[in-house]
């Protein structure tokens, strides 16, 4: 924000991408992210995840909680998760925003329903449940150690899936009319895989024999014969989670500025 007493709507954003060499050690990228906490004309700041393997498993931790929570572009950091646990004003995670924003924006209510959320990742699967909770929804959380799975999931009237297993959810774990969020884009290059998911005289089945790759969501293609509404992959989550990126950069610059809660 370069002069705090202009309107919100005027404040100009810039992007900086900042490319740390694969070597780069920990202590490195901590040094950096302390560098962007400390500069005035930062407002936020993302760590692109994954981060390299060498690094360690505890090292995308240890980055994330190093940004300052204001800066929280993602919403990962502890302070804000917090937040969003205690239904207080808060950077929320780009990808469950998103799909709240797209539920908003398609007319569909949450307050009284049952949401089904399969998956429980820090990124997707916890805010994601939290957000559909405070909505004032019956709220379901299910995992790899759910028994019945597809009996569950189709008590939902609105299920999200994001476990990132290409194809899972098929239609047996769908209620006729119900609402599904595909949250999962995997990349499938195995022939036999693809054709579980395609017709093989469908489009995309065309589509991936000439490429030898596609993206697919979480949700087996079947599930629009019942879904009520379905997103599709890709076009559907993806492109509101950028979305939701930048709103969280602008809340937070305006936070900065003393112009947001
Ligand atoms: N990589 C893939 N998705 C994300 C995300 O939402 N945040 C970050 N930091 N990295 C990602």
């Amino acid at each position: 924000v370069r002069n705090k007493r202009r309107a919100a709507s005027e404040i100009g954003v810039r992007a900086d991408l900042v490319r740390l060499p694969p070597s780069a050690t920990l202590d490195e990228t901590l040094r950096e992210v302390g560098r962007l906490n400390e500069r005035p004309d930062c407002d936020a700041i993302l760590v692109q995840s994954p981060l390299p393997d060498g690094l360690g498993r505890a090292a995308e931790r240890r980055v994330f909680d190093a940004i300052d929570p204001g800066k929280d572009a993602d919403g990962f950091h502890p302070i804000n998760v917090g937040r969003l646990v205690q239904n207080r004003p808060a950077i929320v995670a780009c990808t469950p925003a998103g799909v709240m924003e797209l539920l908003d924006r398609s007319g569909i209510p949450v307050a009284g329903r049952r949401a089904v959320v399969i998956g429980r990742s820090d990124i997707v699967g916890k805010p994601l449940a939290l957000l559909f909770l405070h909505r004032d929804a019956t709220v379901t959380i299910c995992h790899s150690r759910t028994p019945e799975l597809p009996s569950v999931a189709a008590t939902a009237d609105i299920l999200a899936a994001a476990i990132g297993r290409p194809g899972f959810v098929d239609r047996r774990f769908v209620k006729p009319g119900a609402v599904v969020i595909d949250v999962g884009i995997n990349r499938v290059t195995d022939p036999a895989v693809a054709a579980t998911l395609f017709a093989p005289d469908s489009a995309r089945w065309a589509s991936f024999e000439r490429s030898g790759a596609a993206l697919v969501g979480d949700v087996h293609p079947e599930v629009e014969q019942v879904a009520g509404a379905l997103t599709p992959v890709p076009g559907g989550v993806g492109p509101l989670t950028i979305a939701m990126l930048l709103r969280n950069t602008v809340r937070c610059a305006q936070r900065r500025a003393g112009l947001a809660d």
